[in-house]
């Protein structure tokens, strides 16, 4: 058997009876470890739920108590089903499971047949919507509109809550700068300053005002921390990243999240700078908890406490637990290692007990927060009138709609107007998973409308639209994800047949008015266990770019993926490029109202996008050093320019950004300076603009970034329409920890500051900050 074969089981995720079973490679393999001792005043919560949790502490067994740290996912290997773990009190959680009348049958056993009467808090992966499928987050994130995804998660946690899901694993807020690696899909991009603000419209999307707050949810921040650093784009290999680094580019959105109020953590797979963040001790305890101030839980991730082994880390699955618990992780994920050594590991005193109660203590408390002590069930009818339902959709819509980035519109293309045909070509114009992405786990391809079924309802009074897939999307590899739901399979299997169906493609662009060709990669090429090599369109879907451009027609390129792809030739060739990223549900009505004008673009790239994969890691923030304003001395056979820049897009009117004033020339450390420019539309429709604002300290104790984003703001203006933008510059945001005074702190100095409309903004001034 192959290793791709013995790999596939290994990697299958499945929907079973309304739960989803995953199953994932297995680990190995201790050493006395050291203990982990919680402040008590980091750990506080109000006196009512603390008494509840206390008294309830004191009358658990070990056993009990490390049943709460565990969570699983299906039945195990050894035989015990789950009604029976819950019964003995050795499941604290369950992950995957999403159909109401079952959650409320083990939470029925948990609360009225268990001992202690202890709920259950049921998990998921709710990252860009449960069954309703909002953006992936990447495109949420280009929406460059936290209050609209703080809407979007609001509305997946109602659509979770009502199945009785407590808890997501979300949002990921991993920095992603090298766009190879497939998990930039899920969070916010390269910039810190964007990924805070997203981290923290998500965390309040999911939880609301509190911990506990009707239809909502438990929101999880993921993977603590530096996954995004993966070296050369592989999932799961190591991150190695300076001090400097991770206390200014990476561990901010973590920081605004739990400001913000999260209340759960998540590890991270890989090691950070060599020590796996599963067993972390300084991530885990000294920043999170002693530092911010963390009082929620923290979760491994997925096997992350058994492979401490594999990592080399552990002597054994006992010493996993031992160290993974003595780290801070307060629960774990599926392996089971805490289960089955912690107590024996207590009892030899390789930990202490008291690191055990303060992990139950938050895990219960937790719990009492989210009301579950008080109200464990949900009620089935409360789902099937929230599922898919029609506010669900047209949130999903307006979503998608804000989402989507313009990258080329020459001779305005765009909107379409006028034309009798369109010939809607591509392998995902009409595939209803991939119009979904990555991480649609108990999203129903059925419910999705894809671009092909959009523009014929928008159009299809007015024009004949045909449509043929052109050529096929293989993958190379299987996805994690195979047997959950999958693109469709190939079906033209010999040349013969592949070289019909081109040209039958390309005869319908000749016979048509116009031709939106939706290309990009299958949604299972993005998320885990999916980074690429290389970035161009995959397959031969270029060759039929490039063939229906020959036809002399124009062409409407409409990508969907989840990361930068190479389209440098299109750049140049394509009149139109409408970036819809996986829009979702409701995404083919979106791009058929962005290509009929009935929405306006107006979303910016949240990546660098590159001209070749050879540039990554790609980020417009570098720092000066030698000869920094010639990017063609930085490779000899090509420019390290982006293609398009961070914070760009397009719209289909036209914007002008001037009159940039500063409130004053002089801020004194700690305090704010209004900035104000005038935007005007300056086209004849009324469209978006988003006002970005970037700074760069000119000297200090370190090099700072060429160029830092420190404001933003989305606008809508009418044409014609002046208005003056006011943005409000925190000196605080200005801070940042210096390789050479091991500190945070907010620099004296002069600063370079613009406004414009992307990361190569021209409007400049500069102001100095005083002590
Ligand atoms: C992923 C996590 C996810 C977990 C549960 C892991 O493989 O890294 O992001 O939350 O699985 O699905």
């Amino acid at each position: 058997m192959s290793l791709l074969h013995s790999l596939r089981p290994a990697l299958t995720r499945r929907l079973t009876a309304g739960s989803l079973s995953l199953a994932l490679l297995g680990g190995f393999t201790a050493l006395p470890a050291e203990t982990r001792t919680h402040t008590t005043s980091s750990r506080t919560s109000d006196a009512e739920a603390e008494g509840f949790v206390d008294g309830l502490i004191g009358k658990m067994t070990l056993e009990e108590k490390v049943g709460q740290m565990s969570q699983v996912a299906l039945n195990t290997p050894d035989g015990a089903t789950r009604d029976e773990r819950v019964l003995k009190g050795e499941v604290g959680s369950f992950l995957f499971v999403t159909d109401p009348k079952e959650i409320n049958r083990l939470q029925h056993l948990a609360v009225e047949k268990g001992r202690l009467h202890i709920p259950l808090i049921f998990g998921f992966d709710v990252i860009h919507g449960l069954r309703t499928i909002y953006p992936v987050p990447l495109a949420m994130a280009a929406s460059w509109d936290p209050e609209q995804v703080e809407t979007a998660q609001r509305m997946a946690a109602r659509e979770a809550s009502s199945v009785g899901i407590n808890w997501t694993f979300a949002p990921m807020v991993d920095i992603a700068r090298d766009a190879r690696w497939g998990r930039m899909m899920e969070g916010a991009g390269e910039d810190p300053f964007l990924g805070s603000r997203m981290a923290a419209a998500q965390v309040r999307g999911f939880q609301g005002e509190k911990i506990g707050s009707p239809d909502h949810i438990l929101a999880c921040v993921k993977h603590f921390a530096g996954y995004g650093a993966a070296e050369g784009g592989r999932d799961y290999d190591s991150a190695n990243i300076s001090d400097e680094q991770l206390w200014n580019v990476y561990l901010p959105p973590y920081a605004a999240a739990v400001k913000a109020g999260a209340g759960s953590v998540m590890t991270a797979y890989m090691d950070l700078n060599g020590v796996p963040a599963t067993g972390n001790r300084w991530l885990l305890q000294d920043v999170l908890r002693e530092k911010w101030g963390f009082k929620g839980f923290v979760v491994s991730d997925w096997e992350s406490v058994k492979n401490l082994t594999t990592h080399g880390f552990s002597v054994d699955p006992k010493d996993a637990a031992v160290r993974a618990a003595d780290a801070g992780v307060d629960m774990e994920m599926t392996s089971g290692t805490f289960r089955d050594d912690l107590p024996a590991a207590v009892r030899q005193g390789l930990v202490k007990e008291s690191t055990i109660d303060e992990a139950v203590r938050d895990i219960l408390l937790t719990k009492y927060k989210l009301g579950l002590f008080r109200d464990p069930y949900v009620s089935p009818e409360r789902s099937a009138a929230e599922l898919v339902s029609q506010a669900q959709r047209e949130a999903a819509r307006t979503a998608a709609e804000r989402s989507a980035v313009l990258l080329r519109n020459e001779g305005n293309l765009l909107p379409l107007r006028g034309a009798k045909s369109i010939a809607v070509i591509g392998p995902l114009a009409d595939s209803k998973p991939d119009t979904m992405g990555s991480w649609s786990l108990a999203g129903h391809p059925d419910d999705t409308v894809t671009v092909l079924e959009g523009i014929r309802k928008r159009f299809g009074a007015s024009a004949t639209v045909n449509s043929t897939t052109g050529v096929e999307i293989e993958r190379a590899q299987p996805s994690i994800f195979d047997g959950q739901f999958e693109s469709p399979k190939p079906t033209l299997t010999t040349d013969g047949q592949q070289e019909t169906e081109f040209h039958h493609a390309i005869d319908l662009v000749k016979q048509s008015d116009v031709a939106v060709l939706v290309l990009g990669e299958l949604q299972s090429m993005s998320g885990e266990r999916a980074s690429r090599s290389s970035l161009t369109l995959p397959g031969r879907q270029e060759e039929l770019l490039e063939a229906a451009v020959a036809t002399g027609k124009p062409v409407v390129l409409v990508l969907m993926n989840a990361r930068p792809l190479d389209i440098t030739w299109a750049s140049a060739h394509v009149p139109a490029i409408l970036e819809a990223w996986y829009p979702g549900t409701e995404g083919g009505n979106a791009v058929a109202a962005l290509l009929g004008g009935d929405a306006s673009p107006g979303g910016k790239l949240p990546v660098s996008w590159p001209r070749d994969a050879g540039q990554e890691p790609l980020y417009y923030s570098h720092n000066l050093t030698q000869i920094p304003n010639d990017p063609d001395t930085r490779y000899w056979d090509g420019s390290s320019a982006p293609l398009y820049p961070f914070g760009y897009g397009l719209s289909y009117t036209s914007f002008t950004v001037e009159r940039l004033k500063t409130s004053a020339e002089q801020v004194k450390s700690g305090g704010k300076l209004t900035v104000s420019v005038e935007l005007r539309n300056t086209g004849a429709v009324t469209g978006d603009e988003v006002v970005q604002l970037y700074t760069h300290q000119r000297s200090g104790s370190a090099s700072r970034p060429v160029r830092e984003l420190k404001g933003f703001q989305r606008l809508t203006l009418k044409p014609g329409e002046r208005k003056t933008v006011e943005l409000s510059l925190d000196t605080n945001d200005l801070g940042f920890w210096s390789p050479q005074t091991h500190r945070w702190s907010i620099e004296p100095g002069v600063f370079d500051l613009w406004v414009g409309t992307d990361s190569t903004a021209k409007e400049h001034t500069t102001f100095t900050v005083v002590q």
